[in-house]
């Protein structure tokens, strides 16, 4: 397999990790989840007590804890410094104040610079919001994963209980149409989808199905 880069891009919980994950394994690319890169800058404001609105000293805290991926068996991890934050970032304080973190603009330069150089030797699936029209703009594949508010929340809702957190459908259908309004309409780059970028409905599909569906893709740009 050439050493193609695939962005794929979407709102909140469209599976885009998931699927992102089984397509690097697959292909034996690197995976780069840049929403963890997000949720890492704002773990580590809470921890720093900076607050979500200081752009500057939020960059500064990027400069001053370096976050960096590492593969294991079981998966990836995220580190900054000499500590495992994978779980951390997936915490409802942090979910719930990502957006806020991510719609400033030098953040996003910073960590667009840092994603950048993680794909620019190709061989790489990255999923976000901006993959597609910022990160790599160049990239030979380029993936929109959408899905219902109603199928993301219940998604979620059954990730959740495995993991013994304790939001209702409800709250969790609010909170995701909460993150897709501020990721849609932030003036930092904004989720939209690239006009290369080719839609992928997964409602109603299994993630069996959507890999299958991109895997088609991949081989009808000739790959
Ligand atoms: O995919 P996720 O839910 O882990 O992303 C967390 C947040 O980070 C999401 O609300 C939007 C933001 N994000 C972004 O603005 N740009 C990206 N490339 C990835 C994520």
């Amino acid at each position: 397999m050439k050493k193609i880069s695939i962005a794929i891009d979407g709102p909140a919980s469209s599976g885009k990790s998931t699927v992102a994950k089984i397509l690097a394994k697959d292909y034996q690319f690197i995976y780069v989840d840049t929403g963890a890169m997000y949720r890492a800058v704002t773990y580590l404001a809470m921890i720093n007590q900076v607050a979500f609105s200081d752009e500057k000293k939020i960059v500064g805290l990027i400069e001053e804890y370096p976050i960096r991926f590492e593969q294991v068996p079981g998966g990836q991890r995220v580190f900054v410094n000499q500590s495992d934050i994978t779980e951390e970032i997936r915490s409802q304080a942090v979910t719930q104040a990502v957006s806020e973190v991510a719609a400033h603009q030098l953040v996003r330069e910073k960590l667009v610079e840092i994603q950048q150089k993680l794909g620019e030797t190709g061989g790489v699936v990255m999923d976000g919001r901006d993959i597609g029209t910022t990160v790599l703009p160049n990239a030979e594949v380029k993936i929109f994963l959408i899905a219902s508010v109603e199928e993301r929340a219940q998604r979620r809702y059954i990730e959740n209980q495995a993991k013994g957190f304790s939001a209702s459908f409800e709250e969790l259908k609010e909170a995701i149409s909460k993150r897709d309004y501020l990721d849609s309409h932030r003036e930092v780059s904004p989720l939209v989808q690239a006009e290369d970028a080719i839609l992928v409905d997964t409602t109603g599909m299994s993630i069996e199905q959507v890999v299958k569906r991109i895997k088609e893709i991949v081989i009808a740009k000739g790959f």
